[in-house]
């Protein structure tokens, strides 16, 4: 059987191996509670001592760094594109730079080091204001404002070093825009990309896009209110033009690369490029895909794939259920009721599944909050609506003390 280790310890990781252990034998490292209880090995052992067939990088922080790199040098099967690829990723300067080089439409931006260029900037600029800071934010590094003053004191803060460190030294500020948001995944690997299902993830905290943003408070896939022109723009605009200047710049790219695209009333703008599976869409991508999991990323890791997308044959859905506080400072051990021994529903419901964020095992068996995302709860269903119906009775299901989560995930696009 195929052993296949899988890197990383969030729910997204819990996402992809659960869905590769029905084809091959799974290790996590390090993994969490919820994703050994599951019966999934999980070991604190890296990567690179595990023997493996294929290894897929869940992570930005381990790809940026170049494990990929170092995996791929012990002659390793590896989902993930190298150091080099990963700055797309991992340097928002880098990104803006690559994408006017490429060509790829995107929002008009400028790259700031000091507070006094970027003040300037912001006050000649019409809001939404949209600050970011250049390096690894989890999420977190971007403000979209209509205040001035709140960007200001952003950009401040940034650039001082008291919000992010050294991965705050370099802010870009960007022109902001309107639209819809969609995540698209694309399997890139030999020149081409394959397109998973399309899918929708709710950055904000707070029902109805309130409040601020965070990791992903939920998701659901295929969203099926873009058009196929709007796919193919994509295809033609973004993609293709970014599979050429990777290779020009001899970036020879294997792993998911994942468009943050933005439906504009002029037209799709790249808002960001990821270099891994998005999470929480990973606990909706997962659950669609009508093929063997095992193979479509095992093609990635050899470098080939084909251009024609990957079936889908469900609709799913994932409800985040985060911790008191998040995304500021979340509360830890915070007990959970509803889950079994498995960390699945205690009462179980049919097609759904509980992905382990943030949690910890007590010696007495049960499972405490410990992180900010905590558990994502999936559902699949043959249409969104009952997709949504199941995962919400899964979400309600599980109760902890100031348990934070949004009603209205796929609210707008379920019937
Ligand atoms: P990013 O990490 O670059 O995708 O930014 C995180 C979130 O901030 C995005 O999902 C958008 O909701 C928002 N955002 C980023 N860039 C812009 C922009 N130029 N205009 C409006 N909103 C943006
Ligand atoms: N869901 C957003 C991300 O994974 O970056």
């Amino acid at each position: 059987m195929t052993r296949c280790v899988v890197v990383g310890g969030g729910a997204r990781e819990h996402a992809l191996a659960w869905g590769l252990s029905r084809h091959a034998e799974v290790v996590v490292t390090p993994g969490n509670a919820g994703i050994a209880a599951h019966g999934i090995a999980c070991t604190p052992t890296p990567a690179v001592e595990l023997d493996a067939d294929l290894v897929v990088i869940g992570p930005e922080q381990p790809l940026v760094e170049g494990l990929a790199d170092e995996l791929r040098a012990r002659g390793v099967a590896v989902v993930g594109p190298g150091a080099a690829g990963a700055r797309l990723e991992g340097s928002k300067a880098y990104l803006k730079e690559f994408l006017v080089a490429a060509g790829v439409p995107t929002a008009a931006h400028g790259t700031f080091h000091d507070l006094a260029s970027a003040a300037a900037h912001l006050r000649a600029s019409a809001p939404p204001y949209v600050i970011k800071t250049d390096g690894l934010a989890a999420g977190k590094g971007v403000l979209v404002t209509d205040d001035l003053a709140v960007a200001l004191d952003d950009a401040r803060a940034k650039l001082s070093g008291s919000a992010f460190g050294a991965a705050g030294s370099t802010v870009v500020i960007e022109e902001g825009l309107l639209g819809e948001e969609c995540s698209l995944h694309f399997l890139c690997a030999g020149g081409r990309a394959r397109l998973l299902a399309p899918a929708q993830d709710f950055k904000r905290v707070g029902d109805g896009d309130r409040g601020p943003n965070t990791g992903g408070m939920g998701a659901y896939a295929p969203m099926t209110s873009l058009s196929a022109d709007q796919l193919s723009e994509v295809r033609e605009l973004m993609i293709e033009p970014t599979l050429a200047e990777l290779a020009r710049r001899g970036i020879d790219y294997r792993g998911v690369l994942y468009a943050g695209v933005m439906l504009t009333a002029r037209g799709v703008r790249l808002l960001e490029y990821n270099v891994r599976f998005g999470d929480p869409e990973a606990e909706v991508l997962v659950p669609t895909i009508g093929a063997d999991l095992l193979e479509l990323l095992g093609d990635v890791a050899r470098g080939h794939v084909t251009s024609d997308p990957v079936p889908v044959t469900r609709h799913a859905v994932t409800v985040v259920l985060a911790a008191h506080g998040y995304p500021g400072a979340p509360r830890a051990d915070d007990t959970i009721a509803g889950l079994g021994e498995d960390g699945q529903l205690a009462q179980p419901l049919d097609d759904v599944v509980v992905f382990h964020a943030g949690t910890r095992r007590r010696a007495d068996g049960s499972f405490v909050t410990a992180g900010g995302r905590v558990l994502a709860v999936s559902a699949s269903g043959a249409t969104l609506d009952e997709a949504r119906r199941r995962a919400y009775a899964g979400a309600d299901a599980i109760s902890f003390s100031g348990k934070v989560s949004r009603r209205d995930i796929a609210a707008r696009t379920a019937s």
